[in-house]
């Protein structure tokens, strides 16, 4: 055994656990800060409904975990973390809604649109949205000019037409299709895997890091964000509501083309599998130190029950 070797069986297990509750933590209070309840006329109690108690919060973990494994600034990596969060719950608010998949349970409660109105609901969504922007763009000086601007172009890409919002639009025209698998990857990559992956690439931007580890990061961040959708797509046909927190078997219901009913449920498994893979060779060619909590959010993404 060589020196290397015995040191990396010598080193401690990273403790996972403890690196994510305690950014959770960190993660919910500034949430719970930023997102106030005193908007006009109810709109800050639907903002805050959408936004607290719930969630995995693995966009902001993301954007955290990224910042880290490039010694980046804490407080623009906590902006970051909080601004695709609120991009991910807007997305979800409207998602919910009945001109989209009409769902009633969000995170084990009822959506938003079900607690306050249809207008309200719409509304809240809107307001998050800019409050990312928002979070993004301090007036003070703790945040450089160069990096806010970084930050809220990753940002809006992920989220717009080239994004999520464009993914969300091929996935409303494809009811009732059959797509075939690269129009399928392409669907999910834009609605889902675009804001995953922008939160990798927000995280790295809190820090300086070589052109050879942001390709890496873009790679890993490509993977996990299309493995998380397809394991979406598995969990709504294999969960059940109380564990999922919103109601399964609606994609087969509506007539979503998913990963499950264009290769079935094992060879979707495999392939999530495959995907965990490649975002592990990725973080291996990085050429970084410390990736180990973009490791163990890969893990995560791909065998999580929920
Ligand atoms: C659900 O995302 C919506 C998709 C993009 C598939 P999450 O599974 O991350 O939802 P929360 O934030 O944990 O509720
Ligand atoms: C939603 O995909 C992706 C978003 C951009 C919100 P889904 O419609 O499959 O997400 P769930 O299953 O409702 O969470
Ligand atoms: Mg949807
Ligand atoms: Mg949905
Ligand atoms: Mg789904």
């Amino acid at each position: 055994m060589n020196a290397v070797q015995r040191d990396l069986l010598q080193a401690p297990a990273f403790a996972f656990d403890g690196w994510s509750s305690a950014h959770l933590g960190t993660i919910e209070r500034a949430l719970s800060r930023w997102v106030v309840q005193d908007a006009p006329a109810g709109l800050g109690e639907a903002m805050r409904y959408a936004v607290l108690d719930g969630g995995k919060r693995l966009r902001p973990l993301l954007v955290m975990a990224a910042s880290e494994a490039v010694g980046g600034t804490a407080v623009a990596a906590l902006r970051a973390a909080c601004a695709v969060e609120l991009i991910h719950a807007y997305s979800l608010v409207h998602d919910d809604l009945p001109c989209m998949d009409n769902d009633v349970l969000r995170r084990g409660k009822a959506t938003a649109h079900v607690k306050f109105g249809e207008a309200r609901a719409l509304l809240a969504g809107d307001a998050l949205q800019a409050l990312a922007f928002e979070l993004l763009t301090p007036a003070n000086e703790e945040v450089s000019d160069a990096t806010q601007a970084r930050l809220c172009r990753l940002l809006a890409r992920a989220a717009g037409q080239q994004g999520m919002a464009g993914g969300q639009a091929i996935d409303l025209a494809s009811i009732g299709r059959n797509l075939g698998e690269d129009q399928l990857r392409q669907m999910h990559r834009l609605k889902t895997g675009a804001l995953l992956q922008g939160s990798v690439l927000m995280g790295a931007a809190c820090g300086q890091l070589s052109a050879q580890a942001e390709e890496a990061l873009s790679a890993y961040g490509a993977a996990i964000g299309l493995a998380f959708q397809v394991v979406d797509d598995v969990l709504d046909v294999t969960a059940d509501s109380g564990t999922l927190g919103k109601t399964p078997g609606k994609d087969a219901a509506h007539g979503k083309p998913t990963y499950v009913s264009l290769l079935g449920l094992e060879r979707s498994q495999q392939y999530a599998q495959e995907l965990l893979l490649q975002a592990r060779s990725a973080l291996a060619a990085s050429g970084l130190a410390d990736t180990q909590a973009l490791l163990a959010l890969a893990d995560m993404v791909v065998n999580r029950a929920h």
